[in-house]
C-alpha cells in the first residue's frame, strides 16, 4: 500500500493532522492499535484553548463543540479559602476557553475523516516503522491476520508517550528532558449538577483540588493524591469529604454539590520533552514528543499546535518541493512547547503541596496567589498562557 503521509496514532494529533492534510489535498492513512470504541470512551482532559476552538471551527469540525461545549470567560483561583476570579476575556482582548471533553473532540474528528473518505485502520497489530531516513519510510502492521506494508513519503508519529515511533529513533540522536512530580491527581466523574459556572483551581494545606465540568449533569473533579494511591481505598464518601475539606471557603455561600461517582482514576504527573522532534522522514507530534503535567490542560492543545505547523510544512513541500518549513518544524514547535512546559510547571508548583515542603513554602505560595490576583500584569500573564499563546510565539 502507498500513501503520501502515514500517520501512526488516532489521537488528537493524528486525526487532526489527517484532516488538515485532506483539506490541503494530501493523502494520508491513520494506523491505530486501539479500537474506535476504546478511543471514543477514554476519559481525558477537557479544556480547549481559543486557538484550538478557532481551528476546529474553521475546518468544519466545531459544530457539536459549539452546541454542547461550555465557553468560559474566566477561572476561579481559590487559595486557603480565599476566592479570586481571573477574567480571562478582559485580560486577553476577548479570548476564552471551551470546556469540551477530549474524547468528544475525537468522535468529531473520526466522523469528519470518515465522512470525507479518510482511511483510519483501527485495531492494527504489531505496528512498527522503519526505513525512516530513506525516501520511502514504511509503516508495517497486521490487520485481520495479514501483514500490511504502508509505504509513505513521510511518517507522522502521533502515537503518544507509549507508542512505537519515538523509540524507533536511535536514542543517541535524541535529547530527553524530564521531570517527575511526587504526586498524582485523583480524578472522578460525578453525576451531579455543576457547583460552579467556572473552573476552580484550589490550593489547600492538604493539597490541590480542581472543580471542572462536562455537562449540566456530569461534573469532573480532581484532587492531588499520592501517585501510587489505590482507588480501592477511596469510597465515595471519603472522596467527597476530602474535596469538601479542601474547597471549603468562608467567602460567599458556595457549596460543593455531590452525587454518585461514576468513574475514578489516578493520573501520574510528569514533564517530558524530546529534541529534536524529527528523524529523517519521521516527524513526532503531540504526546509522542512531549508530556505536560495536567495543570492548565495544555496536552491536547500542544498536539493541535504541533500538527498545525506540520500540516503547513507538508503542504508547502507538496506545493513547491521546498523543505524549509519541514526543516524548521522541530525548532518552531519547541519554542511554543517549552513555553507551555513552563506554564504547566509553574501552575503545578503554585497549586500543589510538595511532600516535605514546610510552612515557609506554603507562605510563598500564598504570596504568589496574592501577587497573581493583585497585579494586573501577573493576572494577564496567567490569562494569556491559559487561553493559549499564539502559534508563532
Ligand atoms: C480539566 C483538566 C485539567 O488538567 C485542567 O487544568 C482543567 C480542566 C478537565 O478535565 O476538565
Amino acid at each position: 500500500m502507498r500513501t503520501q503521509v502515514g500517520i501512526v496514532g488516532a489521537g488528537p494529533a493524528g486525526l487532526l493532522l489527517s484532516h488538515l492534510l485532506h483539506l490541503a489535498g494530501i493523502d494520508s492513512v491513520v494506523v491505530e492499535v486501539r479500537s474506535r470504541a476504546d478511543i471514543e470512551a477514554t476519559i481525558r482532559a477537557g479544556v480547549l484553548e481559543q486557538g484550538t476552538v478557532d481551528l476546529l471551527s474553521e475546518i468544519g469540525v466545531g459544530e457539536r463543540m459549539k452546541r454542547e461545549g461550555f465557553l468560559h470567560h474566566g477561572i476561579e483561583l481559590r487559595f486557603a479559602g480565599r476566592r479570586h476570579r481571573i477574567d480571562l476575556s478582559a485580560l486577553t482582548g476577548g479570548k476564552a476557553i471551551m470546556v469540551y471533553a477530549q474524547h468528544e473532540v475525537l468522535k468529531d474528528l473520526i466522523q469528519a475523516r470518515l465522512d470525507t473518505g479518510g482511511q483510519i485502520v483501527f485495531e492494527a497489530e504489531g505496528v512498527s516503522v522503519y526505513d525512516l531516513t530513506s525516501d520511502v519510510p514504511t509503516i508495517r502492521y497486521r490487520k485481520d491476520g495479514e501483514v500490511v506494508e504502508l509505504h509513505c513519503d513521510f511518517i507522522a508519529g502521533c502515537d503518544g508517550s507509549q507508542g512505537v515511533c519515538r523509540p524507533s529513533i536511535p536514542p543517541r540522536l535524541l535529547n530527553v528532558y524530564e521531570r517527575h512530580y511526587p504526586f498524582g491527581w485523583f480524578g472522578i466523574l460525578a453525576a451531579a449538577p455543576p457547583s460552579t459556572e467556572e473552573l476552580i483551581y484550589n490550593l489547600h494545606e492538604r493539597g490541590f483540588a480542581l472543580v471542572s465540568t462536562r455537562s449540566r449533569q456530569i461534573q469532573r473533579l480532581y484532587f492531588q493524591c499520592d501517585p501510587k494511591e489505590d482507588i480501592a481505598d477511596w469510597p465515595d464518601a471519603r472522596i467527597w469529604h476530602e474535596l469538601r475539606t479542601r474547597l471549603a471557603t468562608p467567602e460567599g455561600d458556595w457549596k460543593l454539590i455531590e452525587g454518585p461517582i461514576t468513574q475514578k482514576g489516578v493520573i501520574g504527573m510528569r514533564s517530558m520533552v524530546v529534541e529534536p522532534m524529527r528523524h529523517g522522514r519521521l516527524f513526532l507530534a503531540g504526546d509522542a514528543a512531549h508530556i505536560v503535567p495536567p495543570t492548565g490542560a495544555k496536552g491536547l492543545n500542544l498536539a493541535v499546535s504541533d500538527v498545525r505547523v506540520l500540516a503547513d510544512a507538508l503542504s508547502a513541500f507538496y506545493r513547491t518541493k521546498d523543505e524549509a518549513l519541514l526543516d524548521g518544524y522541530s525548532a518552531t514547535c519547541l519554542r511554543r512547547i517549552w513555553k507551555a512546559q513552563r506554564f504547566s510547571w509553574w501552575m503545578t508548583s503554585m497549586l500543589h503541596r510538595f511532600p516535605g515542603s514546610d510552612a515557609f513554602q506554603m507562605r510563598v505560595q500564598l504570596a504568589e496567589f496574592d501577587y497573581v490576583t493583585g497585579s494586573r500584569a501577573a493576572s494577564t500573564a496567567l490569562a494569556e498562557n491559559y487561553v493559549g499563546l499564539p502559534l508563532a510565539a
